[in-house]
Formats: C-alpha cells, structure tokens, sequence
C-alpha cells in the first residue's frame, strides 16, 4: 500500500478507520514523516478522503510549512501559511472558542479553494473532554440521498455571506452538487449556519436559491443538515498528541465538536491549493 524509502528504520501499521479515512502508524515512535513518499500520501487521500498520520514527530511551524509545500502551493493569509487553532482570550470568531464549529469547506472566501488541509496535533483534549474534529464524506451523502432529494439538490445555489472579523469573508455564491477536481466524484460543497448550540460569533448567513416553489427552504436545510450527520457520513477524530491528519477539502466537509473550557486543544493548521 505504501513503499517506505528507507524501509529498515520504519515500520508502518495501516488499518481502516469508520466509516471511512485510513490510520497510518509509525511502529517507532517519532518517526521521520519525510521518509513516506508524498506521491502516494496524496493518492491515498483521494481514495480514502482523509488519512491519520501517527507515530511521527511533530514539525516546527517553519517545518511544518516547508513539509507543506511539498504538497502544493500553500495559501497564504493574513497570518501566513500556518493557522494556530487554538481558543483566545477575547475570542471575535467562533473558530477561537472551545464552541462546535458546524460543517464547512475551507476556502469558500478565498482565492482558491485547496485541495488538502494538513494538520498537526501539538496538544489534545483528554479523553472524554470533546474537541473532535468531524468530517462529513459528501459523496456518499449523494450516494445515499435519494433520487428526488439529488434532482433538488442538482438545481439550488447557495449565497453565504460572513462579515470579515478572522481571516475570511465576504459575499459568495456556490452552487451545492458539485464534482471533485481530481477524482471526479460528485460533491457537496456546503456550510453550515451556527446553531443553537453554537458560540455565536461571527455567524455565517445563508440564501437558498432553486429551490422548487412548494419547497419550504428550513425544511430543506433541516434534511440536508441532518443528513450530514448521519453516523454512517460522519468520521468524528479524537485526538491524540502528535497526530497528523491530511483530508480532502473537495470530498469533505469537517467542523469540531465543543469540549471543556479547560481543556487543553492546540492544532496547527496549512492549506495545500
Ligand atoms: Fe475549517
């Protein structure tokens, strides 16, 4: 599945992850993650949509960003290419809370949407205290929507608009089927509005248009919302120091479920175009 370039000093386990998403680990703790072969780490994520990566050291923010562009181009923000996710004192924007963050794709307000968000786990929540990150595969969500839910969801456009108070924002349209870049599968790119479990902060606002005239538009946000939670789309990752996570940003939606205010959570964060 994955040739090593120097197979004698590293040893790899690979097990499938549910329901979907594939765990790589290091049998030698603090393993050199350069060694594995960026080619076929990319390719693995296609298939499997997201990859864990465990067993490996951690890079340095500088590291971390060169490693990156070994990927791809980078997309660069205001703060540069390595987004530190971790709660603020004074927090403007719910991402900077320990609040849920609901369903989203990256890059909706920027230049270009990438295609892979690596991250890297410096500090994790303890068991049981929350703070995982959740991952919706929007292709089977249409696999396993049904015709008529497809042949409405083929036609409607989104407007999302976010005043820009973190890194992003603006106005933007975008139509919700929509296929992959790559592999060519069918996609959803969606966001969600905050809840009402939901810090709210810096909300996002939605405007529906295609919908057919007797579709009520809570309703339809109501099911599609409802069905990305679903057990069966959902990958829920709890972390654990040290990890490294790549996910397809085309194939999937992600967003974080709450944990405890005292909880320690510090993830490291880089857009691959
Ligand atoms: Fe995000």
């Amino acid at each position: 599945m994955l040739s090593v370039e120097n197979q004698q000093s590293l040893q790899l386990n690979v097990k499938s992850l549910s329901p979907f998403g594939t765990l790589i680990e290091a049998t030698e703790p603090q393993s050199d993650l350069k060694q594995l072969p960026i080619a076929q780490l990319r390719q693995l994520v296609w298939n499997y949509s997201l990859i864990v990566l465990r067993g490996f050291a951690l890079f340095e923010r500088e590291e971390l960003s060169r490693y990156c562009q070994r990927w791809g181009e980078l997309l660069t923000w205001n703060f540069g290419t390595v987004l530190d996710l971790v709660v603020h004192q004074n927090p403007e924007n719910y991402l900077f809370t320990n609040g849920n963050v609901p369903f989203h794709w990256d890059g909706a307000f920027a230049k270009a949407v990438p295609s892979f968000l690596f991250f890297q786990c410096l500090k994790a929540p303890g068991r049981g205290s929350g703070g995982e990150s959740l991952f919706c595969n929007t292709t089977r969500v249409l696999q396993n929507a049904s015709p008529k839910q497809r042949e409405v969801w083929q036609k409607i456009a989104i407007t999302y608009s976010t005043q820009k108070v973190a890194h992003y924002g603006g106005k933007i349209m975008e139509a919700l089927v929509s296929k992959h870049p790559i592999t060519g599968v069918p996609t959803l790119r969606f966001a969600e509005p905050l809840n009402e479990d939901s810090v709210n902060l810096n909300p996002l606002f939605l405007e529906v248009s295609g919908l057919p005239p007797q579709q009520n538009n809570d309703k339809f946000l109501h099911e599609l919302i409802a069905s990305l939670y679903l057990p069966e789309h959902c990958f829920a990752h709890e972390w654990q120091e040290g990890d490294f996570l790549i996910a397809d940003n085309h194939a999937l939606l992600h967003g974080r479920h709450p944990f405890h205010s005292d909880s320690d959570r510090y993830l490291q964060r880089v857009h691959i175009l």
